[in-house]
């Protein structure tokens, strides 16, 4: 496995590669749900890279950016086991050198959800993630389910600017007991990580309600709702139940919708989604 961290490095590395290239951007602190990304790139093409970078344009100026957990060498021990072929891990300056100024921004879609309650988020995301494409020059490029919203956008992106990838989407990886997978579950406390298998409980309320022939988005967000509110821990900042494409919310479910969700346990604030589809 070859290991950069400049631009150029990286180009000369790629030049190398012939055939197809499936491409993992991640912030690193890698747990199951990345490297599910990782096999499944594998099994898709002839060569895999990964991206280890901490992006500090997508975290708000009162967000977790310096905290946010990091553990390079452990990163780089599970991308080798899984048989990555390139990983890019640049500096933030590699990437935003001094007098920087020309960023993505995604209209409309950005606006709702996560962009409501994290402004300048998806500017960050969107910056980074095109920068890191046209760095990578992958073939595919795989992201998880659990960030329904940047899926989208992401998408988005790619299709209003002709990018030259194919967007992979992988199917979220949960704990046993059903709390997705994130990097951020290691800043919940014991009672915490208890309350949070809510998110999880919650939506599968909602597609029991959907199964069930419910198809008003009011009645199955109020059943969510009460049933999140039972854990005194948990903060609800929006349920959401939307037309997958432009994460418009709906108000009777007649085709496939996404639920999503975000809640606060004492600091950490979690998502989570399901679509509810036949
Ligand atoms: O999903 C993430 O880890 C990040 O948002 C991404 C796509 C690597 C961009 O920084």
């Amino acid at each position: 496995m070859k290991i950069v961290s400049t631009i150029t490095e990286y180009k000369n590395a790629r030049r190398q590669i012939g055939g197809s290239l499936g491409f993992v951007p991640t912030m690193g602190y890698l747990h199951e749900g990345h490297l599910s990304l990782v096999r499944r790139a594998r099994s898709e093409n002839d060569f895999t890279a990964a991206s280890i970078f901490v992006n500090p344009s997508q975290f708000g100026p009162k967000e977790d950016f310096a905290t946010y957990p990091r553990d390079p060498d452990k990163d780089l021990r599970l991308l080798e086991d899984e048989g990555t072929d390139l990983v890019f891990m640049p500096a933030p300056a590699e990437i935003y050198p001094e007098g920087y100024s020309t960023w993505v921004n995604v209209e409309k879609i950005t606006e709702r959800l996560e962009g409501a309650v994290r402004p300048g988020h998806f500017r960050g995301v969107a910056t980074v993630v095109c920068k890191l494409f046209n760095i990578a020059e992958p073939t595919r490029a795989y992201f998880g389910q659990k960030d329904a919203q940047q899926v989208v956008v992401v998408s988005k992106m790619v299709a209003d600017l002709n990018m030259n990838v194919e967007i992979v989407i992988v199917p979220t990886v949960r704990e046993s007991d059903g709390l997705a997978m994130s990097s951020r579950n290691v800043y919940l406390d014991p009672q915490e990580r208890q309350s949070a298998l809510v998110l999880w409980k919650s939506l599968q309320r909602a597609k029991e309600l959907w199964l069930g022939g419910e198809r008003r988005a009011d009645a199955i967000r109020s059943a969510m709702t009460a049933m999140i509110e039972s854990e005194p821990s948990a903060g609800i900042e929006y349920i959401s139940i939307a037309r997958p494409d432009n994460l418009e919310e709906i108000e009777e479910i007649r085709s496939p919708v996404l639920v999503s969700l975000a809640v606060r346990f004492g600091k950490t604030r979690l998502i989570d989604n399901m679509m509810l589809e036949a």
